[in-house]
């Protein structure tokens, strides 16, 4: 028999080591011969560590399973997938795997990420020999017609970015993919690193074809080092197999690549930052234009995307355009990994087509807080994201319904908060978090960040409470539309959405006090 063991970083939190180890043992000790895969995750961190055992009737489930389970589990028959208390049947069968339209993440948890015979037998490599079949404006073409939109935060169209670069003549060009994930509450690059890293490596060698571009760089955040080596690994694979080299898949595309790490900056996750990151410089944000499509890394044309984004480029390429753009609506296209985290019963990755709404998402994908209170609030888009009261729980997941609500989806992680979080100190996390996180390049963020703690701090005190929240928003358009860059630029969304959905929470002490 097959078992599988995520190795995922996520699972591993969860005691997934101490899993293994106790199965090793008891098949030890029963004398039994089996086969361990470390597979990644597929993303139900609620049910992690998830362990597989591929049966004759397929792969049976079992999960959350702790060491002190494995005894009973072989004792039920865990090996020919026995009921115990633990049993969940069926991966496909669970409902929050079954709810879900995997594209980017079809294959992410299933095997052991670094084989390559397991990768292309899931059809990956398809893509990428499509592409390197076809003239590079013929691939950026089809990328565009996707509809294909950034998938970092800014939701810019990922083949008018490749085609500006592909336009663009440099004798040297290249692709960075940004795997700085910094927002509260995501973990969708990371997963996919861990789990499926073929897929970032063959969309980064696509983009290369794309582009003209011969040579790629994944900026991956230094708190990811299972990510680092798992890529670093994969790249040596694909390297040997000729999906990277001078000849990829035997064309005349040269593409190769390289891992680099990080060294701890929120804002290295901005495009600019991270170029200056990247060329060993410090970690501050540059004005734009240029735009790094023009002169990026070492002042040559870059295309910068999330790993996401060029992640989903393979399906894309595999199966066509209009594949792709049939799932999700209006400006919003394709799937979107949607990661569900904070105080949720059901907290994980669920790759879905836009569209779901809000409420459908934390109420029935996520079950509801894990305290078991009522849903007070829900943060969308990482720490600048803004937060949404249970009365815009019909916003639809879409870049345009979101920002008619004066919200973002950004890298569409969410956080969700029972009705014991006080929203007044969620605004001020917002402001400090931009304090301590700011380049210090430009006023607004670097000393409107540190003032907006203060004058929150004179609200909470009840000082001047209605003149300083007037002074708050103020501020906060000062920062919207005179920082430089995101970090300072949408701060103010989470602060405003807390005044603005939340004012109970912002009342002088006293009258909070005599509230509660
Ligand atoms: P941006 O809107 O300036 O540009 C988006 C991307 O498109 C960038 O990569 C830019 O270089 C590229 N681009 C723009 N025009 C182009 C052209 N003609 N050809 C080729 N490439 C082109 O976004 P930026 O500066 O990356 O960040 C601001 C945005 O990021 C905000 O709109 C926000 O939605 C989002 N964001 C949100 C975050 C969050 O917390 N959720 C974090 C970071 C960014
Ligand atoms: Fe730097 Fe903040 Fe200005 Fe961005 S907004 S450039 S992080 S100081």
């Amino acid at each position: 028999p097959r078992i599988y063991i995520p190795a995922d970083s996520g699972a591993l939190a969860l005691g997934a080591e101490k899993v293994a180890k106790a199965i090793e043992k008891e098949l030890k000790e029963r004398g039994v011969e089996a086969k361990i895969v470390r597979n990644g995750s597929r993303g139900a961190y609620f049910l992690e560590p998830m362990v597989e055992v591929a049966t004759a009737n397929g792969r049976v489930a079992y999960g959350p399973v702790k060491a002190s389970d494995v005894k009973s589990l072989f004792d039920s028959g865990f090996l020919t997938g026995g009921h115990h208390k633990r049993w969940l049947g069926s991966p496909d069968k669970i409902p929050f795997f079954a709810k879900q339209t995997r594209l980017t993440f079809a294959r992410c948890g299933i095997n052991d990420p670094l084989s390559l015979d397991a990768y292309k037998s899931l059809g990956g490599l398809r893509g990428l020999q499509n592409a390197v079949a076809m003239t590079p404006a013929d691939v950026v073409k089809q990328v565009t017609e996707s509809g294909l939109r950034g998938r970092g935060g800014a939701g810019f169209p990922t083949g008018i970015k490749w085609k500006t670069v592909l336009d663009t003549a440099g004798e040297q060009k290249y692709i960075v993919c940004n795997a700085d994930e910094g927002d509260s509450a995501t973990f969708a690059d990371r997963m996919i690193m861990e789990g499926d890293p073929f897929v970032l490596i063959e969309g980064m060698a696509i983009a290369g074809v794309a582009t003209g571009a011969t040579k790629g760089f994944v900026y991956i955040r230094s708190e990811y080092p299972h990510a680092v080596a798992t890529m670093n690994k994969a790249v040596a694979i694909a390297r040997k197999a000729g999906v990277l080299g001078v000849n990829v898949l035997g064309s005349p595309n040269a593409f190769d690549m390289e891992i680099r790490v990080g060294a701890g900056a929120y804002v290295c996750g901005e495009e600019t930052s991270l170029l200056n990151s990247l060329e060993g410089k410090r970690g501050v944000v540059r004005a734009k234009p240029p735009l790094p499509a023009i002169q990026g890394l070492f002042g040559k044309p870059t295309v910068i995307n999330n790993v996401i984004s060029l992640a989903s480029v393979p399906i894309i390429m595999d199966k066509g355009a209009a594949y792709y753009k049939d799932f999700g609506m209006g400006r919003s296209r394709g799937t979107i990994p949607i990661q569900i985290a904070g105080n949720v019963r059901n907290g994980g990755l669920f790759e879905t087509a836009f569209g779901l709404t809000l409420g459908e998402i934390v109420d029935d994908i996520g079950g509801g807080t894990a305290s078991g209170r009522p849903v007070k609030a829900v943060q969308v888009g990482g720490p600048l994201g803004a937060y949404f009261p249970r009365a815009l729980f019909d916003t639809p997941f879409d870049y345009e319904e979101f920002a008619k609500r004066d919200g973002l989806i950004g890298h569409a992680g969410i956080t969700v908060f029972d009705d014991t979080a006080d929203m007044l100190k969620q605004a001020r996390f917002a402001m400090e978090f931009c304090a301590i996180e700011s380049c210090g390049k430009c006023t607004p963020c670097r000393i409107g960040s540190t003032r907006g703690v203060e004058v929150l701090d004179k609200v909470a005190a009840g000082i001047e409470a209605e003149k300083n929240l007037a002074l708050v928003t103020d501020l906060c358009n000062t920062m919207k539309f005179g920082s430089l860059c995101a970090l300072g630029g949408f701060t103010p969304y989470p602060v405003m959405s807390s005044i603005t959905h939340f004012p109970e929470d912002f009342k002088p002490a006293p009258a909070r006090v005599a509230a509660e």
